[in-house]
């Protein structure tokens, strides 16, 4: 670790205002038996699931952020979208619900064909009614900001005073926020004693990798962030977080190590939102070995990943490795069936 660059950066972020509805830090905790299991390396996972408000995820830390300048302006309701299992809306309507905000959600219907009858009703879709979130049915277009935008608009034309959070809270703003998660686990490690080879984590709507590499560059310039991608996208998935990357970086005065970005493919299974063996495999581990709640989208796709790049060999058994546990618990009551318990 770097700490004199850690301070730095760790300074220049302190100048942005937040919220402080997560839950911060995050523990980072050691995954003892699933390392015995696999005879290393060492892992360790990042608790981004524990962020505290409406059952956590990674979705916090950039809400505190981006929703500072919702509450500035003075917006009354908050609107978002995401597919029917989407963590990032269920976060949205958690804070909205915490912050007296109404909160109207774009539905997207069809990116990926319903895998059970608990996949409409239950998991996220239940928390989002429970939090208040009025819920707007829309086709999935493959435009991810398109009916968040019309249906910002239509509020605004109701008298309502609308602010938008972009689809998985991925802007500029939200890769600045998630920065500070490479703050704390440098910190976190050095206080154990270890620098990390590599921090690996699923990636889909990309501020998430974006400001990880932009802040593991700085505190742990000799450890690489390995992105999985769970979307099938790898080429958007990288295109991305060079676009949020390079604008959270501008915001402090820095150039983004575009170099740093790895996007790891084949890991999506055979679609997104569709979980592989391998997945199913990697949530029924976490669970038996650590009793972590990984999910069938996003974390364990991000686990499968980082057990096939093990098993290649990518890592000595002596290295540390951390994982981000991005969250998604409640989509795994909504996948129950896929899971055959
Ligand atoms: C549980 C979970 N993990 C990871 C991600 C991916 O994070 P990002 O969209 O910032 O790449 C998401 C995004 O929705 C998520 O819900």
């Amino acid at each position: 670790m770097d700490r004199s660059a850690t301070d730095a950066l760790d300074a220049q972020l302190a100048r942005f205002p937040r919220l402080g509805l997560a839950h911060l830090p995050t523990p980072l905790e050691p995954m003892a038996r699933l390392t015995a299991h696999l005879g290393g390396p060492r892992l360790w996972v990042k608790r981004e699931d524990a962020t505290g408000v409406g059952m956590g995820g990674n979705k916090l830390r950039k809400l505190d952020w981006v929703l500072h300048r919702a509450v500035r302006e003075g917006a009354d309701t908050l609107v978002s979208g995401g597919v029917v299992q989407s963590n990032s809306q269920r976060q949205v309507a958690a804070a909205a619900a915490r912050l007296g905000l109404e909160c109207h959600l774009a539905v997207y219907h069809g990116r990926l064909p319903a895998p059970s009858a608990d996949y409409e009703v239950s998991g996220n879709v239940l928390l989002n009614r429970l939090f208040g979130a009025v819920l707007h049915d829309v086709p999935w277009t493959g435009e991810r900001n398109a009916a968040i935008a019309d249906l910002a608009r239509r509020l605004a034309a109701t008298g309502r005073r609308p602010f938008v959070v972009p689809y998985g809270v991925s802007d500029a703003m939200g890769a600045l926020a998630y920065a500070t998660t490479a703050v704390e686990i440098a910190r976190q490690a050095d206080a154990r004693g270890f620098v990390p080879a590599a921090i690996v984590h699923c990636s889909g709507s990309a501020a998430t990798q974006a400001g990880l590499v932009l802040g593991a560059a700085a505190c742990l310039p000799g450890t690489g962030v390995v992105g999985i991608d769970i979307d099938a996208e790898p080429a958007r998935v990288r295109r991305d977080v060079l676009a949020y990357g390079s604008g959270a970086a501008a915001l402090l005065d820095r150039s983004f190590p575009e170099a740093r970005v790895e996007v790891v493919a084949g890991h999506a299974g055979p679609a997104y939102g569709v979980p592989h063996a391998a997945t199913i495999a990697a949530i029924k581990l976490a669970g038996r070995l650590e009793a972590l709640l990984l999910d069938p989208v996003y974390s364990g796709k991000g686990l499968a990943g980082l057990l096939a790049l093990i098993g290649e060999g990518r890592w000595r058994a002596g290295a540390d490795v951390v994982f981000v546990h991005t969250g998604g618990t409640p989509a795994l009551f909504a996948y129950r069936g896929a899971l055959g318990l």
